[in-house]
């Protein structure tokens, strides 16, 4: 049996879990559920439609498992799904419950980030069209270009563990290549898919030495680290046993395999049908 109140972190697949890892290694004291919807997994060019049934399918079944607060650790749920799961799911569902994204709390930093005042944002085609990341970015930093692009071909590489082969490199070199081509003037990347951080070594093979490339994980850490100290009804809520469960709807074996490359440790999941 899990811990009674964990702290529930939702990914399509096994992207979020690189943002569970800086949370885990940030807050080692709660107790987690990850869920990751790798049966349906990738949601990146799916629409609003899709994106929110199948998103608030897994909140749900977080919710049934105690879990107070879920983190949507997955660009694109967050673009396309948050909102209205907090405005109309939420007050039905469960009221009391909080459900928070990784747009917003990376929006608020990245602009610290750069000099040039001009960043790249890389995200799924659902993250980019969605236009979240430029609305958000400019209410905190109205003077930073945001320069976006989707990358449809990096989720389905890594997500097949494709990621240290010519075939990832040839399209991560790609995008970056059309990326400079439309911004070459700047010095800071946000990897905006909570996937991409298992690009990094191809990435940063492809730019040049000027131009630093963040991934969202320690970002949204820092974040849920702030919320639950200005949260303290929530802090109390979620149980302190420090234990990790995973979950996949698809199979354990293969999300075994490739989850520890993305959480860094090894993983043991159980499969639960949505
Ligand atoms: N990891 C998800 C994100 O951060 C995207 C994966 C997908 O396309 O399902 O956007």
């Amino acid at each position: 049996m899990h811990g009674n109140t964990p702290i529930g972190i939702f990914d399509s697949g096994y992207g979020g879990l690189t943002v569970f890892r800086s949370i885990a290694a940030l807050l080692p004291e709660y107790d987690y559920i990850y869920l990751g919807d790798n049966a349906r997994a990738p949601y990146g060019n799916r629409s609003f439609e899709t994106v929110h049934q199948y998103t608030l399918e897994c909140v749900e079944w977080l919710f049934s498992q105690g879990c107070p607060l879920v983190i949507l650790a997955c660009n694109t749920a967050s673009a396309k799904a948050l909102r209205t799961i907090q405005q109309k799911d939420l007050p039905r569902l469960a009221p009391d419950n909080r459900v928070l994204g990784v747009i917003r709390p990376t929006a608020e930093k990245i602009g610290n980030y750069t000099q040039s005042k001009s960043i790249g944002v890389l995200g799924t085609k659902g993250t980019v069209t969605s236009g979240s990341y430029d609305i958000e970015i400019h209410h905190f930093f109205p003077d930073v270009r945001v320069n976006q692009l989707a990358c449809p071909m990096w989720v389905p590489l890594i997500e097949n563990g494709e990621s240290n082969t010519a075939g990832a490199d040839y399209f991560v070199q790609k995008n970056l290549n059309e990326l400079l081509a439309i911004a070459p003037d700047i010095d800071t990347i946000l990897l905006a898919c909570t996937h991409y951080p298992l690009l990094m070594s191809s990435i940063q093979k492809f730019l040049p030495g000027n131009i630093q490339v963040i991934p969202q994980g320690p970002i949204v850490a820092d974040s849920l680290h702030d919320y639950l100290l200005r949260h303290p009804e929530m802090r109390e809520r979620i149980s302190v046993g420090g234990t990790r469960h995973f979950f996949t709807t698809d199979d354990t074996t293969d999300f075994d395999n490739h989850a520890s490359a993305f959480f860094g440790s090894d993983v043991r999941s159980e499969q639960v049908k949505l």
